[in-house]
């Protein structure tokens, strides 16, 4: 007997039939930006297709997406003012929390409408968390401020939030926060491993980061793939009901880690610098853009992740029907 592992690769029909991984677009988020003060979209430069939107704009762009069969939208908001403790976050008239309750009222339950829960788009310092004194970052007292913004974010209707601060015991703070005023329903995503990664750099752009300094005090070491799996485990422990991982690509092997031992369902981020980088790539002519965005999603759902937080949700869902 011969071994011939290329049978299996002989037409288009063996090949489908042949593949371990498929991506389906229910399975892809596409994180927003919604901008306060601003009547249309702006463009954001280190982001060549993506916006950060009006609230008009916004609306359009969620019911496009849920059109295209995208499960979900993750909404950051960019507000026109910023102070210490990030006020804006827990304000009912802050530009995230109008901007979800403005899409759940255009949306309903169609698509699952996420917020991202984390101070950082709100201080006027721009870290995730209130500061001590000492200019250092206050866990505890964080913990207070996120409890209040969970509150706010169900109180405008958000369907699931996304804890990105990385502060120990959020979730338990924040779980038990919605439980004690009757929003038990809406569910938590815990950005369980979520690494100072020099991939958000345009991402800082497009949320007009104030950050001076860096996260390092609270956001993992790149070089430490234990300590991922152990954060995620926790999370898992204090009620998240779904896990990330984030950035995606360059920590497969973290990600691997988080599916084979998580018992809630594992999701990845694949940030704005992944984006900007294909996007760069392709715009010189140096690769083929379908095809490494497409390459790039497949990899992530090898590698464990259920679902994907995307920029390219929208073209990618399309891209798959034609498939
Ligand atoms: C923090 C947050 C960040 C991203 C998502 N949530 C930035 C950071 O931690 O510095 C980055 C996402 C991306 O780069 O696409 N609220």
């Amino acid at each position: 007997m011969r071994v011939r592992p290329r049978r299996l690769r002989t037409t288009p029909a063996m090949r489908a039939l042949a593949s371990e991984t498929r991506v389906a677009a229910a399975q892809l988020v596409l994180p927003m930006f919604v901008r306060e003060g601003i009547r249309e979209a702006a463009p954001i430069g280190s982001m060549p297709g993506v916006v950060q939107h009006s609230l008009d704009s916004l609306r359009r762009a969620v019911v496009e997406a849920a059109e295209a069969g995208v499960g979900g939208v993750m909404l950051f908001g960019v507000p026109e003012e910023k102070d210490a403790i990030g006020s804006g976050a827990t304000d009912p008239d802050g530009i995230l929390n109008v901007a979800t309750r403005a899409v759940v009222e255009e949306v309903g339950d169609a698509i699952v409408v996420q917020t991202d829960l984390c101070l950082d788009e709100f201080t006027d310092h721009g870290h995730c968390g209130v500061l001590a004194a000492d200019g250092s970052i206050d866990n505890d007292a964080t913990l207070e401020r996120y409890r209040d913004m969970g509150i706010a974010q169900a109180a405008s209707g958000s369907h699931l939030l996304g804890l990105s601060g990385m502060m120990d015991g959020q979730v338990a703070a924040v779980r038990d926060a919605l439980d004690a005023n009757d929003f038990d329903r809406v569910a938590i995503l815990g950005y369980a491993a979520k690494y100072a990664s020099a991939f958000y750099g345009p991402f800082r752009e497009a949320v007009d980061s104030s950050l001076v300094g860096d996260r390092r005090s609270y956001q993992l070491d790149p070089a430490n793939r234990r300590e991922g799996l152990r954060e995620a485990l926790l999370d898992i422990d204090e009620g998240a009901d779904v896990v990330m991982v984030k950035p995606a690509g360059t920590y497969l092997d973290v990600l691997a880690d988080v599916a084979a031992a998580s018992t809630v369902p594992v999701w990845a981020y694949q940030v704005s610098g992944e984006y900007a980088m294909i996007e760069a790539a392709a715009a010189n002519g140096w690769i083929d853009r379908r095809r490494s965005v497409l390459e790039s999603l497949t990899s992530i759902a090898r590698a464990g992740a259920d679902v994907t937080l995307t920029y390219w949700a929208v073209e990618a869902a399309e891209w798959l029907r034609e498939r």
